[in-house]
């Protein structure tokens, strides 16, 4: 293990005020932090994008959008464009996590123009893909997260594929109802992951493509789903919205991974 990544998606939590609480609290917590060994990343909503960048200035954090238009401007309200957030100076967008294809219809096609929107701005994409229990009962699962990645893969060439992340969330394992993947299985469908990006790139290509698996991630899962082979990072709701609870997750990573 060369380097792990280790964010979150706080989704619709937390004001401006309690933005800067929680990353001050997570930079005084983690001074002096390896980053040549562990790359962290938060994904706050909107609102707090500019207080958050303003935190995170002169850190390695890297600070995400948790969503973003295709289109540079236009008629789309209620919309955020590239172009806002690139006046921010986000360095993530990540797309298509399973509420926006749930709540609001989001499909692969609509996050693969965000995808090559997204890489035009030079963002990095975090693309969210995972099956339904109702594919995993019928294991379907496979089938699934390769159709997903073609889709959101189309078009995008391979001198850009390294640039993209990809976060395996088993629709099953998110949020308070979800309970998390077992280790092996999450072994099993980045193996897959792997293997597509190999079919559309590569091996070599294909090897350099971070990929995390997200769901119901905790301190006490934690090191046995990232020491899988293809989880090169793990994508943490919940565990990881207080800036101590995180903490003591990264602590434990490092630790178990490198020490
Ligand atoms: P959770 O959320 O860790 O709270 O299950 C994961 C996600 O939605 O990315």
């Amino acid at each position: 293990m060369e380097k792990i990544f280790l964010g979150t998606n706080w989704k619709m939590h937390k004001t401006v005020q309690e933005t800067r609480e929680y990353l001050n609290t997570l930079l005084s917590l983690n001074i002096g932090l390896d980053n040549s060994k562990v790359q962290l990343f938060v994904i706050p909503p909107y609102t707090s994008l500019w207080d958050a960048r303003d935190c995170l200035t002169d850190t390695k954090i890297l600070l995400g959008a948790q969503n973003m238009h295709w289109e540079d401007q236009g008629a789309f309200t209620g919309e955020i464009s590239p172009l806002m957030l690139e006046e921010i100076g986000i360095d993530i967008v990540e797309l298509g996590h399973s509420e926006r294809r749930q709540y609001y219809n989001e499909t692969d096609q609509e996050i693969n123009k965000k995808v090559h929107t997204a890489l035009k701005y030079r963002f990095t994409p975090l693309v969210c893909i995972g099956e339904k229990d109702r594919h995993k009962q019928f294991s379907g699962s496979e089938e699934i997260v390769r159709e997903q990645l073609k889709t959101i893969l189309a078009q995008v060439d391979i001198k850009d594929i390294s640039n993209i992340w990809i976060a395996y969330e088993p629709v099953w394992a998110i949020g308070e109802q979800g309970k998390p993947a077992e280790p092996s299985y999450v072994a099993e469908i980045h193996q897959v992951i792997r293997e597509v990006l190999v079919e559309l790139y590569h091996q070599k290509a294909a090897k350099g493509v971070n990929i995390f698996y997200g769901g119901s991630v905790n301190l006490a899962n934690a090191y046995q789903l990232i020491k899988q082979d293809n989880v090169d990072g793990l994508f943490i709701g919940r565990s990881a919205w207080s800036a101590d609870s995180f903490t003591a997750i990264i602590n434990h990573l490092l630790k178990k991974c490198f020490y």
